[in-house]
């Protein structure tokens, strides 16, 4: 299974200062020296995080696999289209959330997708859709000609219950199984952390996972020492 790695929280980080640290792309070499397969990153339309500057020098300066996440309107599709990363995924999007709160529905919104995607293809992009894991919506994926489908585990790692957990690993596993059964690539992603991972990891038709926040929050607990010490010996000195 492949990690990829979404760094909107350091842009996040980056934007609280209005300057360039922490610096996006140093990050990014980071994460692909310790081994990731790919970097992602989410074009929102209120920029809350990364901007279309960023997606620009990421595409330059990133040797993996660039997944640009964002929403199949217009402005970001243009962006998306000039800009040329390898892979788009793409997520309902709201203004409000804090975070993507579920899948895309593929089926409903299907002949708008198909135009999309066959957009991304002309210019050699391939095209992922984040979808919950329902048979209907992959379903709807392949007959569009989405390449890939990321299955969102939101539902999975929100479970109060054990049982309940297993019910939704079970699920996701069905699901992964049935797209690839169709010709898709399965992807995973949302929420993911490094209690939760493991019967995700198991799960053999999965190909990727893509882990952001609970990565950054583990960077600073394992970080954060180093860093005090650095600065104690630089005040004490
Ligand atoms: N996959 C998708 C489609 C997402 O929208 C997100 C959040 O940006 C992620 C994966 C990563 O989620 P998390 O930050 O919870 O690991």
């Amino acid at each position: 299974m492949r990690l990829s790695i979404n760094i909107d929280h350091i842009a996040t980080l980056r934007n609280a200062r209005g300057g360039n640290v922490p610096d996006l792309t140093e990050a990014a070499l980071i994460c692909e020296h310790a081994g990731a397969d790919g970097i992602v990153c989410h074009l929102r339309e209120d920029r809350r995080h990364i901007r279309d500057n960023d997606v620009k020098v990421l595409r330059k300066n990133i040797s993996t696999k660039l997944d640009l996440e964002m929403a199949a309107i217009p402005e970001i599709i243009n962006t998306a289209l000039q800009i040329k990363p390898d892979l788009v995924t793409l997520v309902p999007e709201k203004r409000q959330e804090l975070t993507t709160e579920g899948g895309l529905d593929v089926f409903r919104l299907q002949s708008s997708l198909k135009k999309c995607i066959l957009q991304f293809h002309e210019r050699g992009i391939l095209v992922s859709l984040f979808v919950d894991p329902l048979r209907k919506q992959i379903e709807a994926a392949k007959k569009i000609n989405a390449d890939m489908i990321e299955i969102h585990t939101g539902e999975y790692v929100n479970a109060k219950s054990e049982e309940s957990k297993k019910k939704h690993i079970e699920r996701i596993c069905k699901m992964a199984i049935f797209g690839r059964q169709i010709g898709l690539g399965v992807n995973a992603g949302h929420g993911l952390n490094y209690e939760n991972i493991r019967p995700i990891a198991k799960i053999k038709e999965i190909e990727e996972v893509s882990i952001g926040h609970a990565i950054i929050v583990r960077a600073i607990s394992v970080g954060l020492e180093l860093a005090v010490r650095e600065m104690i010996m630089l005040v004490k000195r």
